[in-house]
Protein backbone atom coordinates (compact mmCIF):
# COMPACT_ATOMS: atom_id res chain seq x y z
CA UNK A 1 0.00 0.00 0.00
CA UNK A 2 1.60 3.21 -0.93
CA UNK A 3 1.20 6.18 1.11
CA UNK A 4 -1.64 8.41 -1.17
CA UNK A 5 -3.60 4.63 0.08
CA UNK A 6 -2.80 4.76 3.17
CA UNK A 7 -3.96 8.30 2.99
CA UNK A 8 -7.35 7.52 1.13
CA UNK A 9 -8.03 4.64 3.31
CA UNK A 10 -7.64 7.34 6.59
CA UNK A 11 -10.02 9.32 5.37
CA UNK A 12 -12.22 7.01 4.30
CA UNK A 13 -12.39 5.39 7.91
CA UNK A 14 -12.81 9.28 8.94
CA UNK A 15 -15.68 9.47 6.85
CA UNK A 16 -17.35 6.39 7.68
CA UNK A 17 -16.69 6.79 11.39
CA UNK A 18 -17.51 10.71 11.72
CA UNK A 19 -20.97 10.58 10.30
CA UNK A 20 -21.73 8.04 12.84
CA UNK A 21 -20.15 10.04 15.75
CA UNK A 22 -22.39 13.01 14.82
CA UNK A 23 -25.80 11.83 13.49
CA UNK A 24 -26.31 8.47 14.93
CA UNK A 25 -28.14 6.71 11.94
CA UNK A 26 -26.83 8.30 9.00
CA UNK A 27 -24.55 7.02 6.11
CA UNK A 28 -23.34 3.32 6.88
CA UNK A 29 -21.75 3.22 3.60
CA UNK A 30 -18.87 5.11 2.49
CA UNK A 31 -17.67 5.03 -1.10
CA UNK A 32 -14.03 6.80 -1.94
CA UNK A 33 -13.02 7.17 -5.58
CA UNK A 34 -9.01 7.15 -4.97
CA UNK A 35 -6.58 9.19 -7.93
CA UNK A 36 -6.78 5.69 -10.04
CA UNK A 37 -10.39 5.63 -9.84
CA UNK A 38 -10.74 9.33 -10.98
CA UNK A 39 -8.31 8.55 -13.85
CA UNK A 40 -10.46 5.95 -15.13
CA UNK A 41 -13.74 8.10 -14.56
CA UNK A 42 -12.04 10.99 -16.88
CA UNK A 43 -11.22 8.76 -19.42
CA UNK A 44 -15.01 7.40 -19.30
CA UNK A 45 -16.25 10.69 -19.10
CA UNK A 46 -13.90 12.20 -22.00
CA UNK A 47 -14.67 9.70 -24.39
CA UNK A 48 -18.02 9.77 -24.10
CA UNK A 49 -18.24 13.70 -24.27
CA UNK A 50 -16.48 12.79 -27.93
CA UNK A 51 -18.89 10.35 -28.82
CA UNK A 52 -21.26 12.30 -28.25
CA UNK A 53 -20.05 15.71 -29.23
CA UNK A 54 -19.10 14.25 -33.02
CA UNK A 55 -20.29 15.71 -35.61
CA UNK A 56 -20.53 18.83 -34.10
CA UNK A 57 -22.12 21.57 -36.46
CA UNK A 58 -20.94 25.37 -36.20
CA UNK A 59 -22.94 27.98 -37.41
CA UNK A 60 -21.97 29.35 -40.45
CA UNK A 61 -20.02 32.36 -41.09
CA UNK A 62 -20.41 35.05 -44.06
CA UNK A 63 -18.27 38.04 -44.21
CA UNK A 64 -17.95 40.51 -47.06
CA UNK A 65 -14.48 41.25 -47.55
CA UNK A 66 -12.68 43.54 -49.97
CA UNK A 67 -9.88 41.37 -51.64
CA UNK A 68 -6.55 43.19 -53.27
CA UNK A 69 -7.28 43.24 -57.01
CA UNK A 70 -10.84 41.82 -56.85
CA UNK A 71 -12.71 44.10 -55.40
CA UNK A 72 -15.69 43.45 -52.73
CA UNK A 73 -16.57 40.01 -52.36
CA UNK A 74 -19.17 37.81 -49.98
CA UNK A 75 -17.69 34.91 -48.87
CA UNK A 76 -19.88 32.13 -46.75
CA UNK A 77 -18.62 29.35 -45.15
CA UNK A 78 -21.41 26.61 -44.34
CA UNK A 79 -22.02 23.38 -43.33
CA UNK A 80 -19.27 23.73 -40.80
CA UNK A 81 -18.57 20.50 -39.14
CA UNK A 82 -16.00 19.40 -36.78
CA UNK A 83 -16.21 15.23 -37.66
CA UNK A 84 -13.49 14.16 -35.48
CA UNK A 85 -11.71 15.01 -31.92
CA UNK A 86 -8.39 13.41 -30.67
CA UNK A 87 -6.92 14.09 -27.12
CA UNK A 88 -3.20 12.97 -26.42
CA UNK A 89 -3.11 13.77 -22.65
CA UNK A 90 -5.59 14.75 -20.07
CA UNK A 91 -5.45 14.85 -16.67
CA UNK A 92 -7.69 15.33 -13.16
CA UNK A 93 -7.70 16.58 -9.99
CA UNK A 94 -9.81 16.69 -7.48
CA UNK A 95 -9.75 20.45 -5.55
CA UNK A 96 -12.04 22.48 -2.73
CA UNK A 97 -14.54 23.50 -5.64
CA UNK A 98 -14.88 20.62 -7.51
CA UNK A 99 -12.71 18.16 -9.95
CA UNK A 100 -10.99 19.97 -12.64
CA UNK A 101 -10.69 17.83 -15.94
CA UNK A 102 -7.82 19.19 -18.48
CA UNK A 103 -7.63 17.85 -21.95
CA UNK A 104 -4.81 19.09 -23.76
CA UNK A 105 -2.92 18.62 -27.39
CA UNK A 106 -5.97 17.81 -28.64
CA UNK A 107 -6.80 18.17 -32.14
CA UNK A 108 -9.68 18.02 -34.49
CA UNK A 109 -10.94 17.81 -38.00
CA UNK A 110 -12.99 20.26 -39.54
CA UNK A 111 -15.06 20.36 -42.87
CA UNK A 112 -16.72 23.51 -44.56
CA UNK A 113 -18.41 24.52 -47.60
CA UNK A 114 -17.32 27.67 -49.21
CA UNK A 115 -18.78 29.68 -51.78
CA UNK A 116 -18.13 33.65 -53.11
CA UNK A 117 -19.59 35.52 -55.17
CA UNK A 118 -18.90 39.33 -56.72
CA UNK A 119 -19.88 41.53 -59.25
CA UNK A 120 -17.53 43.60 -61.24
CA UNK A 121 -19.70 46.01 -63.60
CA UNK A 122 -19.62 43.95 -66.76
CA UNK A 123 -20.02 40.14 -65.15
CA UNK A 124 -21.04 38.36 -61.59
CA UNK A 125 -18.61 36.24 -60.55
CA UNK A 126 -19.22 32.72 -58.27
CA UNK A 127 -18.02 29.60 -57.06
CA UNK A 128 -17.90 27.03 -54.56
CA UNK A 129 -16.17 24.43 -53.17
CA UNK A 130 -15.18 22.01 -50.16
CA UNK A 131 -12.13 22.56 -47.33
CA UNK A 132 -10.59 21.19 -44.63
CA UNK A 133 -9.08 22.39 -41.77
CA UNK A 134 -6.74 20.82 -39.05
CA UNK A 135 -7.04 22.39 -35.47
CA UNK A 136 -3.79 21.45 -33.91
CA UNK A 137 -2.73 22.29 -29.93
CA UNK A 138 -6.67 22.64 -28.56
CA UNK A 139 -6.90 22.34 -24.89
CA UNK A 140 -10.20 21.95 -23.19
CA UNK A 141 -10.87 22.33 -19.50
CA UNK A 142 -13.33 22.46 -17.23
CA UNK A 143 -14.37 22.41 -13.42
CA UNK A 144 -16.91 19.95 -12.21
CA UNK A 145 -18.80 21.25 -8.97
CA UNK A 146 -19.51 18.28 -6.67
CA UNK A 147 -22.20 18.58 -4.27
CA UNK A 148 -25.25 16.85 -2.91
CA UNK A 149 -28.66 18.17 -2.83
CA UNK A 150 -31.38 16.44 -1.23
CA UNK A 151 -29.54 13.30 -0.83
CA UNK A 152 -28.71 12.98 -4.57
CA UNK A 153 -25.25 13.65 -6.21
CA UNK A 154 -25.13 16.67 -8.09
CA UNK A 155 -22.84 18.24 -10.77
CA UNK A 156 -22.49 21.25 -12.33
CA UNK A 157 -20.21 23.24 -14.51
CA UNK A 158 -18.43 26.01 -12.59
CA UNK A 159 -15.83 26.86 -14.90
CA UNK A 160 -15.25 25.37 -18.50
CA UNK A 161 -12.69 27.08 -21.87
CA UNK A 162 -11.43 25.86 -24.73
CA UNK A 163 -8.76 27.04 -26.16
CA UNK A 164 -7.13 26.52 -29.63
CA UNK A 165 -3.93 27.01 -30.59
CA UNK A 166 -3.96 27.26 -34.33
CA UNK A 167 -5.83 25.68 -37.74
CA UNK A 168 -4.66 24.87 -40.94
CA UNK A 169 -6.98 24.89 -43.74
CA UNK A 170 -7.00 23.00 -46.63
CA UNK A 171 -8.88 24.33 -49.97
CA UNK A 172 -9.65 22.21 -52.76
CA UNK A 173 -10.14 24.20 -55.81
CA UNK A 174 -11.18 28.03 -56.08
CA UNK A 175 -8.95 30.47 -57.24
CA UNK A 176 -5.71 31.65 -55.84
CA UNK A 177 -6.32 34.58 -53.93
CA UNK A 178 -9.11 32.50 -51.97
CA UNK A 179 -7.20 30.80 -49.75
CA UNK A 180 -5.25 33.81 -48.10
CA UNK A 181 -8.45 35.71 -48.45
CA UNK A 182 -9.96 32.62 -45.96
CA UNK A 183 -6.82 32.75 -43.41
CA UNK A 184 -7.16 36.17 -43.32
CA UNK A 185 -10.58 37.23 -43.26
CA UNK A 186 -12.14 33.54 -41.20
CA UNK A 187 -8.89 32.22 -39.53
CA UNK A 188 -10.22 34.00 -36.34
CA UNK A 189 -13.93 33.34 -36.85
CA UNK A 190 -12.93 29.76 -37.23
CA UNK A 191 -10.94 29.51 -34.03
CA UNK A 192 -13.77 31.50 -32.01
CA UNK A 193 -16.50 29.42 -33.82
CA UNK A 194 -14.85 25.70 -32.37
CA UNK A 195 -13.81 27.65 -28.88
CA UNK A 196 -17.63 28.50 -27.91
CA UNK A 197 -19.11 25.48 -29.50
CA UNK A 198 -17.30 23.47 -27.56
CA UNK A 199 -16.93 24.84 -24.55
CA UNK A 200 -20.92 25.12 -24.79
CA UNK A 201 -21.31 21.68 -25.57
CA UNK A 202 -19.55 20.78 -23.02
CA UNK A 203 -21.72 22.11 -20.31
CA UNK A 204 -24.50 20.73 -22.59
CA UNK A 205 -22.04 17.18 -21.50
CA UNK A 206 -21.82 18.33 -17.71
CA UNK A 207 -25.45 19.21 -17.44
CA UNK A 208 -26.71 16.00 -18.82
CA UNK A 209 -24.46 14.11 -16.79
CA UNK A 210 -25.88 15.51 -13.92
CA UNK A 211 -29.54 14.70 -14.81
CA UNK A 212 -28.33 11.12 -15.13
CA UNK A 213 -26.97 11.30 -11.70
CA UNK A 214 -30.61 13.08 -10.45
CA UNK A 215 -32.30 9.83 -12.08
CA UNK A 216 -30.25 7.35 -10.02
CA UNK A 217 -32.51 5.49 -7.99
CA UNK A 218 -32.38 6.51 -4.25
CA UNK A 219 -33.14 2.96 -3.16
CA UNK A 220 -31.61 -0.31 -4.91
CA UNK A 221 -33.40 -3.31 -4.96
CA UNK A 222 -31.76 -6.71 -3.49
CA UNK A 223 -33.72 -9.72 -4.63
CA UNK A 224 -37.74 -9.20 -3.96
CA UNK A 225 -37.59 -8.79 -0.45
CA UNK A 226 -35.01 -5.86 0.32
CA UNK A 227 -34.55 -2.14 -0.78
CA UNK A 228 -31.24 -0.19 0.30
CA UNK A 229 -31.50 3.11 0.73
CA UNK A 230 -28.74 4.78 -1.04
CA UNK A 231 -29.66 8.34 -0.13
CA UNK A 232 -26.18 10.56 0.02
CA UNK A 233 -25.78 11.83 3.49
CA UNK A 234 -22.03 12.61 3.79
CA UNK A 235 -20.00 14.41 1.53
CA UNK A 236 -18.98 14.40 -1.47
CA UNK A 237 -15.52 15.31 0.53
CA UNK A 238 -12.83 16.64 -1.77
CA UNK A 239 -9.06 16.32 -1.15
CA UNK A 240 -6.47 16.75 -3.60
CA UNK A 241 -6.26 12.85 -4.39
CA UNK A 242 -9.69 11.77 -3.49
CA UNK A 243 -13.59 12.04 -3.66
CA UNK A 244 -15.20 10.10 -0.44
CA UNK A 245 -18.93 10.52 -0.21
CA UNK A 246 -21.14 8.46 2.10
CA UNK A 247 -24.81 6.92 1.27
CA UNK A 248 -27.11 5.86 4.15
CA UNK A 249 -26.64 2.55 2.98
CA UNK A 250 -29.87 0.58 5.53
CA UNK A 251 -32.02 -2.20 4.65
CA UNK A 252 -35.38 -2.40 4.59
CA UNK A 253 -38.09 -4.28 3.57
CA UNK A 254 -39.75 -3.84 0.41
CA UNK A 255 -42.64 -2.66 -0.33
CA UNK A 256 -45.15 -5.27 -1.18
CA UNK A 257 -46.79 -3.51 -4.68
CA UNK A 258 -42.47 -2.14 -5.60
CA UNK A 259 -40.99 -4.24 -8.41
CA UNK A 260 -37.13 -5.53 -8.19
CA UNK A 261 -34.27 -6.04 -9.64
CA UNK A 262 -31.84 -8.67 -8.89
CA UNK A 263 -28.61 -7.71 -7.10
CA UNK A 264 -26.68 -9.87 -4.97
CA UNK A 265 -26.71 -9.33 -1.14
CA UNK A 266 -23.33 -7.79 0.31
CA UNK A 267 -21.22 -9.83 2.77
CA UNK A 268 -17.26 -9.81 2.27
CA UNK A 269 -13.31 -11.44 1.88
CA UNK A 270 -10.06 -12.14 1.56
CA UNK A 271 -6.26 -9.86 2.52
CA UNK A 272 -5.91 -6.32 2.86
CA UNK A 273 -5.46 -3.99 0.50
CA UNK A 274 -1.66 -4.90 -0.02
CA UNK A 275 -2.01 -4.17 -3.60
CA UNK A 276 -1.07 -0.32 -4.75
CA UNK A 277 -3.58 1.71 -5.57
CA UNK A 278 -6.85 0.68 -5.99
CA UNK A 279 -9.84 2.18 -8.06
CA UNK A 280 -12.66 2.22 -4.75
CA UNK A 281 -12.69 1.40 -1.42
CA UNK A 282 -16.32 0.78 -0.12
CA UNK A 283 -16.58 0.51 3.59
CA UNK A 284 -19.51 -0.99 4.84
CA UNK A 285 -20.76 -0.61 8.61
CA UNK A 286 -22.07 -3.68 10.64
CA UNK A 287 -25.46 -1.94 10.84
CA UNK A 288 -25.53 -2.71 7.05
CA UNK A 289 -25.33 -6.11 7.61
CA UNK A 290 -28.00 -5.99 10.86
CA UNK A 291 -30.55 -4.05 8.65
CA UNK A 292 -30.50 -7.26 6.32
CA UNK A 293 -30.67 -9.72 8.63
CA UNK A 294 -33.84 -7.88 10.26
CA UNK A 295 -35.45 -7.59 7.18
CA UNK A 296 -34.40 -11.07 5.97
CA UNK A 297 -35.58 -12.02 9.19
CA UNK A 298 -39.19 -10.98 9.29
CA UNK A 299 -39.77 -12.09 5.80
CA UNK A 300 -38.71 -15.40 6.36
CA UNK A 301 -39.74 -18.34 8.36
CA UNK A 302 -36.62 -19.31 9.85
CA UNK A 303 -37.03 -22.72 11.46
CA UNK A 304 -36.20 -25.76 10.03
CA UNK A 305 -37.07 -29.70 11.54
CA UNK A 306 -34.01 -31.99 11.31
CA UNK A 307 -34.90 -35.47 11.17
CA UNK A 308 -32.18 -37.26 9.55
CA UNK A 309 -28.27 -37.18 10.46
CA UNK A 310 -25.21 -38.83 10.01
CA UNK A 311 -25.69 -41.05 13.21
CA UNK A 312 -29.31 -41.73 12.29
CA UNK A 313 -29.30 -43.69 15.85
CA UNK A 314 -29.71 -40.33 17.77
CA UNK A 315 -33.11 -39.69 15.77
CA UNK A 316 -34.68 -42.83 17.93
CA UNK A 317 -35.20 -42.59 21.40
CA UNK A 318 -33.31 -45.98 21.43
CA UNK A 319 -30.18 -44.26 21.21
CA UNK A 320 -31.02 -42.24 24.37
CA UNK A 321 -32.04 -45.54 26.29
CA UNK A 322 -29.40 -44.93 29.03
CA UNK A 323 -28.56 -41.36 28.46
CA UNK A 324 -31.94 -40.37 29.39
CA UNK A 325 -33.92 -43.22 30.82
CA UNK A 326 -37.15 -41.21 31.34
CA UNK A 327 -37.76 -40.56 27.73
CA UNK A 328 -37.23 -44.32 26.49
CA UNK A 329 -39.39 -45.79 29.33
CA UNK A 330 -42.30 -43.09 28.19
CA UNK A 331 -41.85 -43.36 24.42
CA UNK A 332 -39.64 -46.66 23.62
CA UNK A 333 -37.86 -47.46 19.87
CA UNK A 334 -40.03 -44.16 18.29
CA UNK A 335 -38.38 -41.65 16.12
CA UNK A 336 -37.52 -38.16 16.89
CA UNK A 337 -36.81 -34.67 15.04
CA UNK A 338 -35.48 -31.33 16.03
CA UNK A 339 -37.42 -28.13 15.20
CA UNK A 340 -34.79 -25.47 15.56
CA UNK A 341 -36.40 -22.03 15.42
CA UNK A 342 -34.72 -18.72 15.19
CA UNK A 343 -36.23 -16.39 17.06
CA UNK A 344 -34.26 -13.10 16.92
CA UNK A 345 -32.33 -11.49 13.48
CA UNK A 346 -28.65 -12.93 13.60
CA UNK A 347 -26.43 -10.24 15.43
CA UNK A 348 -23.85 -9.32 13.06
CA UNK A 349 -20.18 -7.86 14.02
CA UNK A 350 -17.36 -7.51 12.21
CA UNK A 351 -14.37 -7.99 13.54
CA UNK A 352 -10.64 -7.90 12.95
CA UNK A 353 -10.54 -11.66 12.25
CA UNK A 354 -14.18 -11.67 10.05
CA UNK A 355 -17.70 -11.37 10.26
CA UNK A 356 -19.64 -12.74 13.50
CA UNK A 357 -22.87 -14.20 13.36
CA UNK A 358 -24.72 -14.89 16.54
CA UNK A 359 -28.15 -16.79 16.20
CA UNK A 360 -30.74 -17.04 19.18
CA UNK A 361 -32.83 -20.13 18.59
CA UNK A 362 -34.79 -22.44 20.16
CA UNK A 363 -34.22 -26.36 19.93
CA UNK A 364 -37.47 -28.13 20.54
CA UNK A 365 -37.11 -31.56 20.98
CA UNK A 366 -39.87 -33.79 19.32
CA UNK A 367 -40.87 -37.17 19.58
CA UNK A 368 -43.03 -38.96 16.43
CA UNK A 369 -45.14 -41.43 18.09
CA UNK A 370 -47.91 -41.43 15.58
CA UNK A 371 -48.35 -38.10 16.48
CA UNK A 372 -45.75 -35.11 17.43
CA UNK A 373 -45.17 -34.75 21.02
CA UNK A 374 -42.65 -32.04 22.32
CA UNK A 375 -40.89 -33.31 24.99
CA UNK A 376 -38.24 -30.71 25.70
CA UNK A 377 -36.90 -27.03 24.53
CA UNK A 378 -33.80 -26.32 24.76
CA UNK A 379 -32.27 -22.10 24.37
CA UNK A 380 -29.16 -21.62 21.83
CA UNK A 381 -27.43 -19.27 20.84
CA UNK A 382 -24.91 -20.38 17.57
CA UNK A 383 -21.81 -17.92 16.93
CA UNK A 384 -20.71 -18.35 13.28
CA UNK A 385 -17.52 -16.72 11.56
CA UNK A 386 -17.15 -16.07 8.06
CA UNK A 387 -15.16 -15.19 5.42
CA UNK A 388 -16.03 -13.87 1.79
CA UNK A 389 -14.28 -13.12 -0.98
CA UNK A 390 -15.18 -11.29 -4.39
CA UNK A 391 -14.02 -13.00 -7.61
CA UNK A 392 -15.25 -11.99 -11.07
CA UNK A 393 -18.14 -9.72 -9.85
CA UNK A 394 -19.41 -12.85 -7.41
CA UNK A 395 -19.40 -12.10 -3.96
CA UNK A 396 -18.71 -15.89 -2.30
CA UNK A 397 -17.91 -17.14 1.49
CA UNK A 398 -18.29 -19.61 3.97
CA UNK A 399 -18.94 -19.96 7.70
CA UNK A 400 -18.14 -22.09 10.24
CA UNK A 401 -19.00 -22.89 13.74
CA UNK A 402 -17.06 -21.10 16.28
CA UNK A 403 -19.15 -21.14 19.67
CA UNK A 404 -22.50 -22.94 20.79
CA UNK A 405 -24.10 -22.10 23.93
CA UNK A 406 -27.42 -23.89 25.29
CA UNK A 407 -29.30 -24.23 28.19
CA UNK A 408 -32.70 -25.72 29.10
CA UNK A 409 -35.57 -23.98 29.03
CA UNK A 410 -38.09 -26.67 30.24
CA UNK A 411 -38.36 -30.39 30.22
CA UNK A 412 -40.94 -33.25 30.29
CA UNK A 413 -38.85 -36.18 30.48
CA UNK A 414 -36.22 -34.67 33.36
CA UNK A 415 -32.74 -33.41 33.43
CA UNK A 416 -31.12 -33.66 30.28
CA UNK A 417 -27.05 -33.92 29.89
CA UNK A 418 -26.67 -30.67 28.76
CA UNK A 419 -22.81 -31.55 27.47
CA UNK A 420 -24.52 -34.29 25.40
CA UNK A 421 -26.35 -32.36 24.05
CA UNK A 422 -24.35 -29.89 23.40
CA UNK A 423 -22.21 -32.18 21.14
CA UNK A 424 -24.96 -34.03 19.48
CA UNK A 425 -26.28 -30.22 18.53
CA UNK A 426 -22.49 -29.35 17.43
CA UNK A 427 -22.81 -32.49 15.32
CA UNK A 428 -25.90 -30.96 14.16
CA UNK A 429 -24.74 -27.63 13.25
CA UNK A 430 -21.36 -28.51 11.68
CA UNK A 431 -22.59 -31.47 9.40
CA UNK A 432 -26.76 -30.13 8.32
CA UNK A 433 -26.39 -26.73 8.66
CA UNK A 434 -23.31 -25.75 8.15
CA UNK A 435 -22.39 -27.19 4.85
CA UNK A 436 -26.00 -26.05 3.90
CA UNK A 437 -25.42 -22.67 4.31
CA UNK A 438 -22.16 -23.27 2.53
CA UNK A 439 -23.00 -24.77 -0.45
CA UNK A 440 -25.51 -21.60 -1.11
CA UNK A 441 -22.10 -19.65 -0.03
CA UNK A 442 -20.17 -21.19 -2.38
CA UNK A 443 -22.17 -20.32 -5.40
CA UNK A 444 -22.28 -16.88 -4.48
CA UNK A 445 -24.12 -14.00 -5.23
CA UNK A 446 -23.15 -11.53 -8.21
CA UNK A 447 -22.59 -8.30 -7.41
CA UNK A 448 -24.66 -5.24 -9.25
CA UNK A 449 -22.71 -3.60 -12.30
CA UNK A 450 -22.65 -0.05 -13.65
CA UNK A 451 -23.08 0.12 -17.03
CA UNK A 452 -21.34 -2.94 -18.16
CA UNK A 453 -18.56 -1.55 -14.97
CA UNK A 454 -18.03 -4.17 -12.03
CA UNK A 455 -15.47 -4.62 -8.96
CA UNK A 456 -12.07 -6.28 -10.09
CA UNK A 457 -9.12 -7.76 -7.85
CA UNK A 458 -11.41 -6.81 -4.89
CA UNK A 459 -10.20 -7.26 -1.61
CA UNK A 460 -11.37 -6.57 2.04
CA UNK A 461 -10.46 -5.66 4.98
CA UNK A 462 -12.24 -5.97 8.23
CA UNK A 463 -12.41 -4.49 11.48
CA UNK A 464 -13.97 -1.58 13.42
CA UNK A 465 -17.40 -2.69 12.83
CA UNK A 466 -16.71 -2.23 9.28
CA UNK A 467 -15.72 -4.29 6.18
CA UNK A 468 -13.49 -1.98 3.35
CA UNK A 469 -13.55 -3.57 0.07
CA UNK A 470 -10.83 -1.90 -2.20
CA UNK A 471 -10.87 -2.58 -5.43
CA UNK A 472 -10.07 -2.11 -9.32
CA UNK A 473 -12.96 -1.21 -11.49
CA UNK A 474 -12.98 -2.77 -14.77
CA UNK A 475 -15.36 -3.84 -17.75
CA UNK A 476 -17.00 -6.98 -17.07
C1 LIG B 1 -33.06 7.07 3.56
O1 LIG B 1 -32.02 7.69 4.27
C2 LIG B 1 -32.22 9.07 4.51
C3 LIG B 1 -30.96 9.60 5.18
O2 LIG B 1 -30.56 8.79 6.24
C4 LIG B 1 -33.47 9.27 5.38
O3 LIG B 1 -33.67 10.64 5.62
C5 LIG B 1 -34.65 8.68 4.64
O4 LIG B 1 -35.81 8.78 5.45
C6 LIG B 1 -34.40 7.22 4.30
N1 LIG B 1 -35.45 6.73 3.44
C7 LIG B 1 -36.22 5.71 3.78
C8 LIG B 1 -37.25 5.31 2.79
O5 LIG B 1 -36.07 5.11 4.83
C1 LIG C 1 -6.98 11.26 -34.87
O1 LIG C 1 -6.22 10.06 -34.70
C2 LIG C 1 -6.31 9.16 -35.81
C3 LIG C 1 -5.59 7.89 -35.43
O2 LIG C 1 -4.38 8.16 -34.77
C4 LIG C 1 -5.73 9.83 -37.06
O3 LIG C 1 -5.86 8.95 -38.15
C5 LIG C 1 -6.52 11.09 -37.34
O4 LIG C 1 -5.96 11.78 -38.42
C6 LIG C 1 -6.49 12.03 -36.12
N1 LIG C 1 -7.40 13.12 -36.36
C7 LIG C 1 -7.10 14.39 -36.07
C8 LIG C 1 -8.15 15.39 -36.38
O5 LIG C 1 -6.03 14.72 -35.57
C1 LIG D 1 -41.66 -25.90 15.21
O1 LIG D 1 -41.65 -24.89 16.21
C2 LIG D 1 -42.35 -23.70 15.86
C3 LIG D 1 -42.18 -22.69 16.95
O2 LIG D 1 -42.32 -23.26 18.21
C4 LIG D 1 -43.81 -24.04 15.62
O3 LIG D 1 -44.50 -22.88 15.21
C5 LIG D 1 -43.93 -25.10 14.53
O4 LIG D 1 -45.25 -25.48 14.34
C6 LIG D 1 -43.09 -26.31 14.90
N1 LIG D 1 -43.10 -27.22 13.76
C7 LIG D 1 -43.20 -28.54 13.92
C8 LIG D 1 -43.27 -29.34 12.66
O5 LIG D 1 -43.23 -29.06 15.02
C1 LIG E 1 -13.37 -19.76 3.69
O1 LIG E 1 -13.04 -18.56 2.98
C2 LIG E 1 -11.75 -18.06 3.24
C3 LIG E 1 -11.61 -16.75 2.53
O2 LIG E 1 -12.18 -16.76 1.25
C4 LIG E 1 -10.72 -19.10 2.79
O3 LIG E 1 -9.41 -18.64 3.09
C5 LIG E 1 -10.96 -20.41 3.53
O4 LIG E 1 -10.10 -21.41 3.04
C6 LIG E 1 -12.41 -20.87 3.32
N1 LIG E 1 -12.66 -22.05 4.14
C7 LIG E 1 -13.26 -23.11 3.69
C8 LIG E 1 -13.46 -24.21 4.65
O5 LIG E 1 -13.67 -23.20 2.53
C1 LIG F 1 -6.18 -7.82 -11.68
O1 LIG F 1 -5.07 -8.64 -11.35
C2 LIG F 1 -4.49 -9.31 -12.45
C3 LIG F 1 -3.41 -10.25 -11.92
O2 LIG F 1 -2.73 -9.70 -10.82
C4 LIG F 1 -3.93 -8.29 -13.45
O3 LIG F 1 -3.40 -8.96 -14.57
C5 LIG F 1 -5.07 -7.39 -13.88
O4 LIG F 1 -4.57 -6.37 -14.72
C6 LIG F 1 -5.74 -6.74 -12.67
N1 LIG F 1 -6.90 -5.98 -13.11
C7 LIG F 1 -7.02 -4.67 -12.89
C8 LIG F 1 -8.26 -4.02 -13.41
O5 LIG F 1 -6.18 -4.01 -12.28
Amino acid sequence: MGPKDFIFLILLFLISSSTQVESGQNGFISFGISQTGLELAKDLMINSAISSLIPLELPQIEQKVQIPLVGKVRMVLSNIVIYQVNVSSSVVQPGEIGVTIVASGATAGLSFDWSYSYSTWLFEFSDSGVASVQVEGMEIGMTLGLYSQQGTLRLSPQECGCYVNYISIKLDGGASWLYQGIVDFFEDDIISAVENTITNKVIDVVMELDSKFQSFPKEITFGDTAILNATITDGPIMSSTSVLFGIDGLFAQIDSEMTSGSYGISLSSDSSCKNPEKMVGISVHEKVFNSASLVYFNTNKMNWIVDNLPNQKLMNTAGWRYIIPKLYKEFPNDEMNLNITILSPPIIQIENDGIVAAVNSDVVINVVDGEVIQVACISMVVEASGFAGISSSILAGNISLSKLTMSLKWSKIGTLHMNLLQSLMSTVIKTVIVPVVNLRLRIGYPLPDFHGYGLQNASIIYGDSKIIVCSDIAHA
